[in-house]
């Protein structure tokens, strides 16, 4: 049988793009980029960079997808019939293969913490040796990745709509709801406000090219884009909705949760002191110990946990969604073996990533661990230059007319707000894109 699913309301369409956009981009490696990175200045930059750059590429995106209504590939081939265009579908797919790879060992790593925060092992730790300790043990990382890509898998067979639709109706608000909670408690610490300067006042002297594009890869992570994962989710909505007000939500949600994350985790850190530039384990290690000042707070952990894997799922059904659908063709019977194929797969390319924070981390690759190499690769490049082919393609290759009334659909007309957006796809976004890639060489 050959179909095309719809989301079955407007909510469930944006509750999965916002459940594909914020998952560890916002909660796990904002904190721990910004930590790293100058703190306010590298929070400023990404909230110009999304705006401008990452926005405007989030609606191209859900363009290309609700106008052709179809996958990654067939979605540039049906739109640019007889280009290449489509090779900017198949280096998505690709570059979500790798993504999925490392996504879920960060995946299993929740799992581990799940595990302790269960059997209580995680109340009055030392948070950093436990840290140390989900890491580095082989078994431990590979069968929590292996864990996390069997949820993964079993969602996306089922299909979008009875699976990711509805798993993100709930957990999200829930999740929302729980990071205010934390932030009120981590406010309140003693010694709070250095933190709150940390992610609040910039000093522009930090900037670098290298922070820039940092920024920039951190924009496109967060927003999911860069890889048409949005152009897959998009084509399975009707033409009644409004692009881009979809748009401006996930953009909205996506900066108040990466806000929210700051603010619980930046106060933590000065007040308990914890090292700001801890790196990847920072919320692994500052999370806990919040918790651990809270009344109740092993229970909360877990419900924590639990929510914080909901929001890593969400997105990582959206990455083997397009890789799915890419090869499924509306084929509906295929869906379930070519889940369990690509998944299983992923999981194997994973297993290097997931090992080399131990027997592996001798293994370098251009001074990086694979784990690091995997996530540059596709956050830093990857995403920024698939970010730019769309721009490209959105702007000069689709008639301008077409364009305009895909996005006018389920509106009044955007009026003045269509040249505002053309002109960011046209210039602001390619020409940013290229100018941080000369800066981060070195060149401008
Ligand atoms: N946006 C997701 C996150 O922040 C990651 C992601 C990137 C998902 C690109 C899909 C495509 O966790």
């Amino acid at each position: 049988m050959k179909s095309h699913e719809q989301w079955t309301s407007k909510l469930g369409f944006i509750l999965a793009a916002a459940g594909s956009a914020i998952g560890l981009g916002a909660i796990w490696k904002f904190p721990y980029l910004a930590g790293t990175n100058g703190g306010a200045i590298f929070f400023l930059l990404f909230i110009i960079l999304t705006i401008f750059v990452g926005a405007p590429i989030l609606i191209a995106e859900f363009m290309v997808g609700r106008n052709s209504q179809k996958d990654a590939v067939r979605a540039y081939q049906k739109l640019a019939p007889g280009s290449k265009w489509h090779y900017v579908g198949y280096a998505g797919v690709l570059f979500s293969f790798i993504l999925l790879s490392f996504y879920s060992v960060v995946g299993g790593w929740i799992l581990s913490y799940l595990w302790r925060g269960l059997t209580g092992s995680l109340t009055d730790a030392d948070y950093g040796a436990v840290f140390g300790e989900v890491i580095s043990n082989p078994v431990e990382v590979v069968a929590a990745q292996f864990i996390f890509m069997l949820m993964t898998i079993f969602v996306v067979k089922g299909g979008i709509q009875k699976g990711i639709e509805r798993a993100s109706k709930y957990m999200m608000p829930a999740l929302f709801l729980f990071f205010i909670i934390l932030g009120i408690r981590s406010l309140t610490l003693d010694g709070a406000m250095e933190g709150v300067r940390f992610l609040l006042y910039p000093d522009f002297s930090a900037i670098t090219g290298e922070t820039i594009l940092m920024a920039l890869g951190q924009a496109f992570f967060t927003l999911s884009v860069g890889i048409s994962v949005m152009v897959t989710y998009a084509s399975y909505l009707s033409n009644k909705e409004n692009l881009t007000k979809s748009a401006f939500s996930v953009v909205g949600l996506n900066i108040f949760i990466c806000l929210l994350a700051g603010l619980v985790i930046f106060p933590a850190v000065f007040a308990l002191g914890f090292e700001p530039g801890e790196g990847p384990g920072l919320v692994f290690v500052v999370l806990p110990a919040v918790f651990n000042e809270m009344a109740f707070g092993g229970v909360f952990l877990v419900i924590f946990l639990i929510l914080l894997l909901f929001a890593t799922l969400t997105s990582a059904f959206s990455i083997l969604e397009i890789v799915v659908a890419a090869l499924v063709k509306d084929d509906a019977g295929r869906r379930g073996k070519i889940s369990w194929i690509s998944g299983l797969l992923i999981f194997m390319v994973g297993v290097p990533s997931a090992l080399s924070f131990g027997v592996l981390s001798d293994v370098q690759i251009f001074g990086k661990s694979i784990f690091d190499f995997s996530d540059f690769l596709v956050t830093n490049l990857g995403l920024p230059i698939g970010a730019l082919f769309i721009s490209l393609f959105v702007a000069y290759r689709l008639p301008r007319e077409l364009v305009k009334e895909e996005l006018n659909k389920g509106t009044k007309g955007l009026g003045i707000l269509f040249d505002i957006w053309y002109a960011a796809i046209r210039y602001i976004a390619p020409v940013g894109i290229v100018l941080v890639f000369l800066s981060s060489l070195g060149i401008i």
